[in-house]
């Protein structure tokens, strides 16, 4: 009896320093919660967080798991490129590492078939490991037959992993490595835009503005995930890989019935003032991408337009004008 009594107590007791840490946790948990304004999970600690006694194993207690950026835009930007364009790759990391805008994580990355040379295993493996940034497909180079297929169907099995948040990017986009990004805008842009199902770019023809009539221009094109993944899988794409890429991509969707959220970014887009096309437009401050910017000296007007280096440190070591 005696001890029966003892063990109940003990039970009690057991109980009721369980709870003080449980409500003790829950405490932790949502000022770390409301720290990052997720309100909504505020009731699910209340509730269903509440672990079994016996469950403490297994139970996710760790206040690490309240999501910490829900609102952070996860983009992959695939530049598709040679492996021989080693100075191309130079300035363009130039380009896009001295942009970081807010609120999102966007990787830059260079994609190609396999190498062909001998130099390539040497130089290509030293850019890998300073940059990490180049993607090496199971292709044989090409322009339109079937890289961008390549690219898109094999990000699902290459960006698969442990420990990986999901999806591991919310946008996928395809760029051309004469397109100039700037980030700021881009990301701006897709802010208030749909998370699935989207097909986002500038659309052709030139003077269209119906996203749904035709397919976005190769210049930077951009899909949500879930698209992605359907692209990985269907027979409608893998059975059609030849013809302009970009082209080709639009029918996949088409033929798929997808992308019923489409995002047609011109004029923000366009292609350089000259020489005189149908797709181009002058520079103005609302830019997101100028395309076709084929030589140093329009990168140049480009840079200094968008005043691109004006943010440079004051140091005694250098003077610029
Ligand atoms: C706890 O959370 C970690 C990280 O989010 C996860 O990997 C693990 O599977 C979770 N464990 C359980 C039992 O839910
Ligand atoms: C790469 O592609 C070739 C030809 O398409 C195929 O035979 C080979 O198994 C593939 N290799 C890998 C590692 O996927
Ligand atoms: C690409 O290279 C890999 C390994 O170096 C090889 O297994 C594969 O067959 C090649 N694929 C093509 C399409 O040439
Ligand atoms: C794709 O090609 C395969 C083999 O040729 C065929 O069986 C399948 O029906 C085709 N699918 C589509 C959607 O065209
Ligand atoms: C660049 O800077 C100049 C001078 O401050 C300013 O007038 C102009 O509007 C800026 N251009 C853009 C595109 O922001």
């Amino acid at each position: 009896m005696a001890m029966d009594a003892a063990k109940s107590f003990g039970g009690q007791r057991f109980m009721i320093v369980s709870l003080f840490l449980i409500f003790f946790l829950c405490v932790l948990a949502s000022i770390n919660e409301f720290r990052y304004e997720t309100l909504s999970k505020f009731g699910r600690c209340a509730l269903s967080n509440i672990p079994q006694f016996n469950d403490y194993s297994s139970a996710n207690l760790s206040v690490a798991d309240s999501s910490s950026s829900d609102d952070e835009i996860r983009i992959l930007i695939g530049i598709l490129t040679l492996p021989d364009m080693y100075h191309k790759r130079h300035f363009l990391r130039m380009i896009y590492g001295s942009q970081s805008p807010a609120g999102a994580r966007i990787d830059v990355k260079f994609v190609f078939c396999n190498l062909t040379k001998e130099d390539q295993h040497v130089l290509v493996a030293l850019e890998i490991m300073r940059y990490n940034d180049i993607i090496i497909m199971n292709c044989t180079e090409n322009m339109n037959n079937g890289k961008t297929y390549s690219y898109f169907s094999s990000l699902p099995e290459m960006l698969k992993g442990e420990g990986q948040p999901y999806p591991p990017y919310h946008y996928v986009m395809k760029a051309d490595d004469d397109t100039f990004f700037r980030l700021e805008k881009l990301v701006a842009s897709l802010r208030p835009l749909p998370r699935e199902d989207l097909y986002y770019g500038f659309v052709i023809p030139c003077h269209s503005m119906d996203p749904f009539v035709h397919y976005m221009s190769g210049m930077g094109y951009m899909v949500s995930w879930d698209l992605v993944e359907w692209i990985s899988e269907t027979d409608i794409a893998r059975n059609h890989t030849e013809g302009a890429e970009d082209l080709v991509f639009g029918s996949w969707l088409r033929d798929g019935r997808r992308a019923k959220n489409r995002y047609n970014a011109k004029w923000a887009m366009y292609n350089y003032p000259e020489p005189k096309d149908p797709c181009q437009h002058e520079f103005w401050p609302d830019t997101i991408a100028v395309h076709t910017v084929k030589t140093p000296e329009k990168w140049i007007r480009a840079l200094k337009y968008f005043n691109f280096t004006s943010n440079l440190k004051p140091s005694k070591l250098y003077h610029i004008p």
